[in-house]
């Protein structure tokens, strides 16, 4: 048959979304099911979004402000920058693509640490980018230097996760100010800090704050983790403006929708309780953590709502484990093992999960 799509695809692994929860209650035949494998925080959206939802249904036939004006004066108000730095995007992956296509051309490279978002490689191939990877330490965080090394003459784009998504780990003040100095102004380094609200270590800088004012540094967050948007789809990113303009122009035109534009706005009002809510993830981090150095797994500190058990071979069997006890994870074959932070309760289900799969 005559090839349509591009053969350079052929071996690209497919974005892996955790598993089905339906489908594992249906299979183990049990009430329900527990997932832990997406990074979202489990406390339900947060007060007054569905009824802003709901309000703006009322106006869904109609196209949705294309520059999301009182979304980005909000954000801008709770960021300290001005409203023209910001760009919004229906996720913060849909912005990295964004990204990329507003400044890689085919053959251009991008830096990342490795093993870190899955997202990242599938980005760099659909744009014809080519990824350059840069080992994880043997602590499971960034080599900064070993990143600042890897750049040439053909890169755009750098990327620091931070907290590093799956593994928790971050980057400190001191070395990301070594990097920032040691990365050409011509490239721009992407500080990915989709999970910032749950950082509780002081020496982990705020992107925006500390770096917020240089022109090569731009910082993405979502809404879809401590701000409760997963399933609404909403980013953004800040920039200097004359790079955020850039951006703009490429955007897909109308991406964020009306209905999480008012959902954004209505989350937005809620900080007090986002901070509630990611206290109560943070205290049980730090419980999982705990437990499972306890039961010998070498789980790495984490700045996120997940934690990385490093399991290398055994990832794919372990997960296995956790679901046939009706818990999902996220394994990375050969890797490691992702779990997301959940209720008190949750987290005992999978503790008592990975108990016996580690040492039963
Ligand atoms: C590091 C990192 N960046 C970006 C995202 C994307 O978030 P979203 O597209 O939901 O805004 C995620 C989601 O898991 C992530 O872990």
């Amino acid at each position: 048959m005559t090839r349509l799509t591009r053969a350079d695809l052929d071996n690209l692994p497919a974005y892996v979304p955790g598993r089905n929860l339906a489908d594992l209650t249906r299979e183990l035949g049990i009430a329900e099911a527990i997932k832990l494998a997406s990074n979202e925080v489990p406390y339900g959206p947060l007060p007054g979004v569905p009824e802003a939802v709901a309000d703006a249904m009322l106006q869904s036939h109609r196209y949705p402000d294309m520059g999301a004006l009182e979304l980005r004066d909000a954000l801008a108000g709770r960021l300290g920058v001005p409203a023209d730095h910001i760009v919004t995007g229906c996720g913060s992956v849909a912005l990295a693509e964004i990204l990329v296509k507003a400044t890689c051309l085919p053959g251009d490279e991008i830096v990342y640490s490795w093993r870190s978002f899955e997202a990242y490689p599938i980005i760099a191939a659909g744009a014809s980018v080519t990824s350059v990877r840069v080992p994880n330490t043997a602590e499971h965080g960034h080599d900064l230097q070993a990143m600042a090394d890897a750049i040439t003459e053909r890169t755009r784009l750098v990327i620091v996760c931070n907290p590093n998504n799956p593994t928790g780990t971050s980057v400190r003040k001191a070395e990301l100010d070594r990097f920032v100095e040691a990365v050409p102004s011509d490239v721009l380094i992407v500080l990915d800090e989709a999970y910032r609200e749950l950082v509780t270590d002081p020496e982990v800088p705020d992107g925006l704050a500390t770096y917020g004012d240089r022109h090569n540094v731009l910082v993405l967050r979502t809404m879809s983790k401590a701000w409760g948007l997963a399933g609404l789809r909403m980013g953004y990113l800040a920039a200097q403006p004359e790079v955020a303009a850039a951006i703009r122009k490429v955007l897909t035109p109308f991406s964020t929708s009306l209905v999480a534009q008012a959902a954004a706005i209505a989350a937005l009002a809620q900080e007090d309780e986002v901070r509630r809510r990611c206290a109560l993830v943070v205290a049980e981090r730090d419980r999982v953590t705990e437990a499972l150095r306890k039961i010998g797994a070498d789980v790495p500190g984490s700045q996120a709502n997940f934690v990385w058990l490093p399991l290398g071979d055994e990832s794919a069997a372990f997960g296995k484990a956790c679901e046939s006890r009706g818990v999902i994870v996220r394994p990375f074959q050969g890797d490691g093992v992702r779990v997301t932070i959940g209720t008190p309760e949750e987290n005992d289900a999978f503790l008592a999960a990975a108990e016996a799969a580690l040492n039963g």
